[in-house]
C-alpha cells in the first residue's frame, strides 16, 4: 500500500459551472511508500493517553489502546461535548487521494497525534504519526475510491474520534433525502460573512458547529453550537480572502461543505442592489424598458437558466446576470461584456426554493424576477393559474402567432410584456404592452421563416412571468 505525504495542491470537485475546492494544506512532506499495519489487535484496558513517542510505526495494538476507552462523534462526544469541532476528522476525498484534517492546535502539549482510515470491516488501511511539532493536524492518503472509509483522529488529551467523508449535494452517503436542510450557505456583508443551515436545533439533533474556509481551502472560522443557538454564525473575513466556502456538522447526519463563493463577486451584488432593485411592478424612471430588463428564468431539474432580452453592444449591455435565494445567499453569478450572450445558468441545491435571478444593466440598474410561474410551478399564485398563463395561436398561414391572456388590462393590474421564445429558449419576439393602447391582453407578433416550436410568456406587474404551451409552426 502507497501512504502518500506529498505536498498538497488544490484539488477540485465541479458543482454545475461553479468549482469546490478540496480542503489542503501545505507543509507536508515527501511521498513514502510503507506497508499497512495488520488488522490482529486485541483492545487494552490502558488509559487512551498518547504514549510520548515521536516517529515509529502506529501498531494495532497502541490503536486499541487509545480506542479502549472509547471512539467518539458529535452524537456521542463523552465527556468532551465542548470540543467536538476541535476533533472532529475533517476527511475529503477525489478519487483515490484522501486527505484528513483536524482543526486542533498544535503544541508540545496539546496536540493530535495520529489520523488514521479504516474500512468497513474495520481495518486500518492507512495511518500517519503526528507531533505537536507538526504545524497542522492533517494527513493525506492514497487508498483505492472503491473502499469505504472512516477517519480517525487522536487527540493526546481527548481521545480518539471518528468520522465519515464530508457529504456534499453530488455525495451525501446515506443522506440523500437530507442535502437540503444540511446544506450551509454563507451570505457576505462587508467583512462578515455569516453562514448557515436551514437546519432544526433541538437537544436531540442540531447542528454541532460551522466552519469557513477559504479559496486554498485554509479554515479561517469555526465555531461550536448548543442546541439553544441558531443554526447560523457571523465570521469576519480575514484580510487576502478572495473565496468563501461554508462548513456545517450536523450531531446525527455528518459534515457538510456548501458552494463556495467570490468576496468580489457578492460584493458587486451588494452594490449593484444598494440603490434598490427594479421589478415589473417597481420599475423606478425605467418604466418603458420593463420588457428588456426583466430575467426571464426558467428552471429543469436544478438548473435555472437566466436570459435578458436585452442589447450586449459596446455602451449598452448587461453587466452580469445573477442568482440569490429568498435570504439572499448568492447561488451563481456570471459576469459579462459586450458581445456575449446575455443568458446564464446556474445550479441550485433546492429546485422547490423561490430563487430570484438579476441582471445589471450598464445603464438602467438591476433588475430582478423570480423563476417563471406555470401551472405545475405557480409559487404564491396558485389561484392565478387560468387567468395568467399565456394562449398561442399560430395563423393558418404561419406567419402571425397570437398571444392572449385572460388577464385585464386596467392602471394598477395588467400585462407588461409578452414573448416568444424558440426551442432553445432563446427570445425571438417581445412586445411591452399598457392598458391605454393595449385593453385587451392580446398581442400578434409576426414570425420569422422556420419559427420551429415556440413558446410564449406574459409578465404581470404584480404576477410575475408566466410561460404557456409550446406550439409547432
Ligand atoms: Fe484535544
Ligand atoms: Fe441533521
Ligand atoms: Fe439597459
Ligand atoms: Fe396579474
Amino acid at each position: 500500500m502507497i501512504r502518500s505525504k506529498h505536498l498538497s495542491r488544490r484539488r477540485f470537485v465541479h458543482w454545475g459551472s461553479a468549482t469546490l475546492a478540496l480542503i489542503t494544506f501545505p507543509g507536508c512532506a515527501e511521498e513514502v511508500i510503507d506497508e499497512p499495519p495488520e488488522n490482529n489487535y486485541t483492545p487494552s484496558t490502558t488509559p487512551p493517553m498518547i504514549e510520548e513517542e515521536v516517529g515509529g510505526e502506529i501498531t494495532l495494538e497502541q490503536i486499541g489502546e487509545w480506542e479502549s476507552a472509547g471512539v467518539l462523534s458529535p452524537n456521542d462526544p463523552g465527556e468532551w461535548g465542548e470540543k467536538i469541532i476541535g476533533h472532529y476528522p475533517i476527511m475529503q476525498r477525489n478519487q483515490d487521494q484522501v486527505t484528513v484534517f483536524v482543526p486542533h492546535p498544535m503544541d508540545e502539549e496539546h496536540y493530535i497525534g495520529a489520523i488514521y482510515l479504516k474500512d468497513d470491516s474495520g481495518m486500518v488501511v492507512a495511518s500517519e504519526r503526528l507531533s505537536g511539532t507538526d504545524e497542522l493536524a492533517f494527513a493525506s492518503f492514497t487508498v483505492s475510491e472503491d473502499i469505504s472509509l472512516t477517519a480517525y483522529s487522536v487527540c493526546n488529551l481527548h481521545q480518539v474520534w471518528s468520522a465519515p467523508e464530508v457529504r456534499t449535494v453530488f455525495n451525501p452517503g446515506p443522506w440523500s433525502e437530507k442535502i437540503i436542510g444540511h446544506m450551509p450557505r454563507v451570505l457576505i456583508q462587508g467583512d462578515q460573512a455569516t453562514v448557515s443551515a436551514p437546519h432544526p436545533m433541538g437537544e436531540d439533533h442540531y447542528i454541532v458547529g460551522l466552519y469557513l474556509t477559504d479559496q486554498d481551502g485554509a479554515m479561517i472560522g469555526k465555531t461550536q453550537l448548543s442546541p439553544s443557538d441558531e443554526a447560523s454564525y457571523t465570521f469576519t473575513i480575514p484580510e487576502g480572502t478572495t473565496e468563501i466556502q461554508p462548513w456545517s456538522l450536523c450531531d446525527d447526519h455528518d459534515l457538510w461543505v456548501g458552494q463556495s463563493v467570490s468576496l468580489d463577486e457578492a460584493e458587486s451584488t451588494n452594490l449593484y442592489e444598494m440603490s434598490g432593485v427594479l421589478t415589473s411592478d417597481e420599475p423606478g424612471q425605467w418604466g418603458e424598458k420593463i420588457a428588456g430588463h426583466y430575467p426571464i428564468a426558467s428552471i429543469v431539474d436544478q438548473i435555472v437558466s437566466v436570459r435578458v432580452s436585452h442589447p450586449m453592444e459596446t455602451d449598452h449591455y448587461i453587466e452580469a446576470i445573477y442568482l440569490k435565494d429568498a435570504e439572499g445567499h448568492l447561488l451563481g453569478f456570471k459576469s459579462l461584456s459586450p458581445g456575449d450572450d446575455p443568458s446564464a445558468s446556474f445550479f441550485i441545491v433546492d429546485q422547490s426554493a423561490e430563487c430570484k435571478a438579476y441582471a445589471m444593466c450598464n445603464l438602467h440598474e438591476v433588475w430582478a424576477a423570480p423563476i417563471v410561474r406555470s401551472g405545475d410551478r405557480p409559487g404564491p399564485w396558485a389561484d392565478k393559474v387560468a387567468s395568467h398563463t399565456p394562449i398561442l395561436e399560430i395563423s393558418a398561414d404561419g406567419l402571425t402567432a397570437t398571444v392572449s391572456v385572460a388577464h385585464p388590462m386596467d392602471d394598477e393590474h395588467y400585462i407588461v410584456a409578452m414573448y416568444l421564445s424558440d426551442s432553445n429558449g432563446a427570445v425571438i419576439a417581445k412586445k411591452q404592452l399598457n392598458p391605454q393602447d393595449y385593453p385587451e391582453a392580446q398581442y400578434t407578433f409576426e414570425l420569422p421563416d422556420d419559427s420551429g416550436t415556440i413558446t410564449p410568456w406574459a409578465l404581470c406587474d404584480d404576477h410575475d412571468l408566466w410561460i404557456g404551451a409550446s406550439v409547432s409552426t
